[in-house]
């Protein structure tokens, strides 16, 4: 029979360097939920360094989580605290002792998920002209803005060349400290203040929040579209099936934060794939873009 490896069990041995008490966190609302898990956002007293409150986001798994949401959750906090880079979400603390729900407090991104992000920039209603264009010749940014609905303001080409620029320097930096994420699509980046592009939601996490994005499967869910061939044919995760679903967040950055292979249904992409079917290049895309 097996035996089970032993490890140390963060909540039995909690991490003096990072553990922070529940104390000093005050809840404040909910900020987004998926099937399993909860992202609350809260302020915390004295944390990273900072002294005072801040802002920040607690991750935690509801009262149906399983026993693999959770290992899921631990498995992320491993890894978050081994990274830093500004263009990665960084770990502020944990709160794992028992007799209440696991925290992983992060840092908060006052814009939230790039995908919303985008989309909201779409209801800028301008003068007839679309906020981001990449035609051929340089759309101007046009001057009268009325906004609807949203405090965002609109993404210019400008802002979209430069998240591109920012999420690839994240994922190079986790290419080079050999950590593959598995899940890269514009609803697990984040925007934080002055327009920087978080990346978050590695550890294999695999929850849905709001959208079809993820295909059922006895081992959870499965981002059909942002997945490289071989992944799924073979379930074959390198930074190079990372650079796959780069590409697809390209996509979704262009065109604004649609949904990929317009049309398409999960089950017959493979096929298509396999067949060399790619997306058209989006009409606002230039050539040289
Ligand atoms: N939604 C999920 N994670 C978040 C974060 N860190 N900041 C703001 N909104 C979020």
């Amino acid at each position: 029979p097996a035996v089970p490896i032993a490890s140390p069990d963060p909540r039995t041995v909690p991490d003096p360097k990072w553990e922070f008490p529940r104390s000093r966190l005050i809840i404040e609302q909910t900020l987004g939920e998926g099937e399993f898990g909860r992202v609350l956002r809260a302020r915390a007293l004295d944390i990273g360094g900072i002294s005072g409150c801040t802002t920040v986001a607690v991750k935690t798994l509801k009262e149906n989580a399983s026993a693999s949401e959770l290992t899921d959750l631990l498995s992320e906090y491993q890894l978050l605290k081994e990274v830093t880079h500004p263009n990665v979400i960084r770990l502020l603390g944990a709160c794992t002792t028992p007799g209440a729900p696991i925290y992983l407090i992060i840092e908060f991104a006052e814009y939230g998920s790039l995908r919303n992000y985008l989309r909201k920039s779409r209801h800028l209603e301008s003068d007839g002209q679309i906020p981001c264009s990449f035609g051929s010749t340089p759309t101007m940014r046009p001057d009268t803005l009325v906004e609807t609905e949203c405090t965002t303001a609109p993404a210019t080409p400008r802002d979209i060349l430069s998240f591109a620029w920012q999420i690839s320097k994240g994922m190079a930096y986790l290419s080079d400290i050999k950590l593959v994420h598995r899940d890269l699509a514009a609803r697990n980046v984040l925007v934080a203040a002055g327009k920087i592009c978080k990346i978050s939601d590695f550890g294999l996490t695999r929850d849905v929040y709001e959208d079809d994005a993820y295909l059922k499967r006895s081992k959870g869910r499965v981002p059909v579209k942002w997945m490289a061939l071989e992944s799924l044919a073979d379930h074959m995760y390198t930074s190079k099936s990372d650079v796959w679903s780069f590409g697809i967040l390209m996509w979704e950055l262009v065109t604004l934060g649609a949904s990929p292979y317009p049309g398409v249904a999960v089950h017959n992409l493979f096929h298509l794939l396999k067949a060399g079917y790619r997306m058209e290049r989006p009409e606002n895309c230039s050539i040289q873009l």
